[in-house]
């Protein structure tokens, strides 16, 4: 029997709807699979804590995490408490905590999708974004000095270390390492700022020169944009700074075919810590409550979560079941469909059953 302890943290707008939906996806895997045994514990953190408590999670919240597996995170955001309280205050407080310093973003267009790249006869992608979780321009250096006056002055230093580039680096070869076309390509905007993008380049050399299977270029992000819309297909592993990789793995979800189905690892490769699992889309006010929410991006999280715990076999079993239900016509309103959140689980959920076990 394989047991893993998984903590929970729905959080914000419609994370408690995507997570619930998640977490019987799971159940139904686990019914499939007796070997399976996932223990949830829920924490109730995020905005509603905020408001009775002044705090996103308690002072010793990391502590509390620390001897799970693996967390399942929703989304932080709310209409009413600034937007950087509750990001640092939750999200970016356990991706720090926990040196979770190697954000992954796979990108596929899942079958019976499509991209809205299809009309120009590109429809092929097939990416894995690494983005820099640690440091760069979400270090939270900076200040504010002369408030409120005309010569209020703020600063945002992006900070870039030899060890935090060394280390993505790493990471970002290794992965490109082990795909099919062993490409990787390193973003930056290395032309107009001199200094940490340089130190980039540099590190990216240095490290490749241990990846000689590997191929590697460069692009400058603005560049980097336009690559991604007009040539897909020459695109594997990418990585690219915390801000950057951002921006272009919005763009990689739309090319997808829609926010609502990408997944995020934040991953502590060194596994001292706990890794945090969760979908890209974000809160949602728009839609929050209102059932029709797409899960798949966080079953597809699952699937991220169920492999990095060297659960290979069930990741794939579950991703088989995610796209049988993609390709059929139950779909969430953001492809372009009628489904509720529930229908697409309940799909998902009977799909499952159907993928052989062989299939993982
Ligand atoms: C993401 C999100 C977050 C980020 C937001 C919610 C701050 O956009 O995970 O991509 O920028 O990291
Ligand atoms: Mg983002």
């Amino acid at each position: 029997m394989s047991r893993y302890r998984i903590a929970a943290i729905p959080a914000d707008g419609i994370g408690p709807e995507v997570i619930g939906a998640g977490l019987r996806v799971l159940e139904a895997l686990q019914r499939l699979d007796p070997e399976l045994r996932l223990d949830v514990k829920h924490f109730p953190w995020g905005s509603d804590y905020y408001r009775k408590n002044g705090v996103m999670m308690p002072a010793d919240g990391l502590d509390s995490l620390r001897n799970f597996d693996a967390i399942y995170f929703g989304a932080v955001g709310d209409p009413v408490i600034p937007d950087h309280v509750t990001l640092w205050g939750l999200r970016l407080a356990i991706c720090q905590g926990f040196d979770q310093y190697a954000n992954v973003r796979p990108t596929r267009i899942l079958r019976g999708l499509e991209s809205p790249l299809r009309n120009c006869g590109q429809a092929d992608l097939d990416w894995v974004i690494v983005r820099e979780n640690s440091e760069g321009e979400y270090a939270g250096n900076g200040g504010r000095t002369h408030r409120g006056t005309p010569i209020e002055v703020g600063t945002e230093v992006a900070i870039f270390t030899r060890a935090g580039v060394e280390r993505i680096m790493c990471f970002a070869f290794e992965l490109a390492r082990q795909r099919k076309r062993r490409k990787l390509t390193v973003v930056t905007k290395s032309n107009a700022q001199r200094h940490g993008m340089v130190l980039w380049d540099e590190v990216a050399t240095s490290v490749g020169r241990d990846y000689p299977d590997v191929t590697v270029d460069r692009e400058l992000v603005d560049a980097m944009t336009v690559r991604m819309v007009m040539k897909p297909s020459s695109i594997d592993v990418v990585v690219a700074t915390n801000l950057h990789a951002d921006i272009l793995s919005d763009l990689a979800a739309a090319l997808a075919g829609s926010l609502g189905i990408a997944p995020t690892a934040n991953l502590d490769p060194t596994r001292k810590n706990p890794s945090m699992f969760e979908p890209i889309h974000g809160s949602a006010f728009d839609i929050t409550g209102k059932g029709v929410a797409n899960p798949i991006g966080a079953f597809w999280t699952a699937a991220l979560m169920l492999d990095h715990l060297g659960e290979r076999a069930n990741a794939k079993r579950l991703m088989e079941a995610i796209e049988t239900v993609t390709a059929s016509d139950v779909r969430s309103p953001d492809l372009g469909g009628t489904a509720r959140t529930d229908e697409v689980t309940d799909a998902v959920c009977e799909a499952l059953a159907g993928v052989p076990a062989a299939a993982g």
